[in-house]
């Protein structure tokens, strides 16, 4: 390699590849878990999501609306709770749970596990107790940010199950902030959650408190689906009877 490259001027810092990395037990970050295609395929899938039964909508929490837009499929999540029925839109029940969305989630898993053993040999369970049940997550929080979208810190603490939240982005990069257990202020790490990436939290990390503090606009990859803004899709296990 010519000299004058050896120290990597050659590719922008863009082009390096992203490591994985456990950013504490239990919490997994994956860069490039998706392919482009895919992303793409699954943005053309909330198209279809958001003319459901049930629109987009932007929750209200301790009487803020939310600033991102959701569509929920399998259970309808609401603050606190989840139901069947969007109760705080329409009354419409949610589209069902894809199959798709269980084999991307076991995936997703496999991946985040070859690099924590907090999330290993037990898929979505590592609670020994349950150690035979693969990951069935049965409801995902589909979340479209626009470009001064943010989500303050908070635990998701509303499902039964301590199964792992598996979350995926697609479009515009973010700021992701990625706390602690015991408060929504420091410790925390903040990362750049781009376009493809999975985040896995479970084990120790499951109650964790994150957010999104921003959207960096334009950072979409042509291709991925999304012209504006950012999807992020949670996929998690209620734990509440079918
Ligand atoms: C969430 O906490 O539900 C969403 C996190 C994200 O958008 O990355
Ligand atoms: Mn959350």
């Amino acid at each position: 390699m010519d000299a004058q490259h050896e120290d990597g001027s050659l590719f922008g810092d863009d082009l390096l590849p992203r490591p994985a990395r456990v950013l504490a037990p239990g919490a997994v970050w994956v860069p490039g878990f998706l392919r482009l295609d895919q992303q793409a395929w699954i943005a053309a899938r909330f198209e279809e999501w958001a003319d459901g039964p049930v629109p987009p909508r932007s929750p209200t929490v301790r009487g803020h609306e939310m600033s991102v837009r959701t569509v929920c499929l399998g259970w309808h999540w609401r603050p606190y709770a989840y139901s069947r029925e969007a109760v705080d839109v329409n009354g419409n029940r949610v589209l069902p749970f894809p199959d798709w969305m269980t084999r991307l989630g076991r995936s997703a898993i496999a991946a985040a596990a070859q690099h924590d053993p907090e999330l290993a040999g037990t898929p979505g369970q590592p609670d020994p107790e349950h150690a035979a049940s693969p990951y069935s997550p049965d409801t995902a929080l589909v979340n479209h940010y626009s470009a001064d979208a943010k989500m303050g810190m908070h635990q998701d603490k509303d499902e039964r199950s301590l199964a792992p939240v598996v979350s995926l982005s697609i479009g515009d990069a973010c700021t992701f902030r990625f706390g602690n257990t015991e408060t929504r202020t420091k410790p925390y790490q903040d990362i750049t959650l781009e376009s493809g990436d999975l985040f896995v939290f479970g084990g120790p990390s499951r109650l964790a408190f994150h957010g999104v503090t921003r959207i960096q606009p334009g950072t979409a990859p042509r291709g991925c689906g999304i012209a504006e803004g950012r999807l992020n899709i949670t996929l998690r296990e209620t734990g509440l009877d079918g």
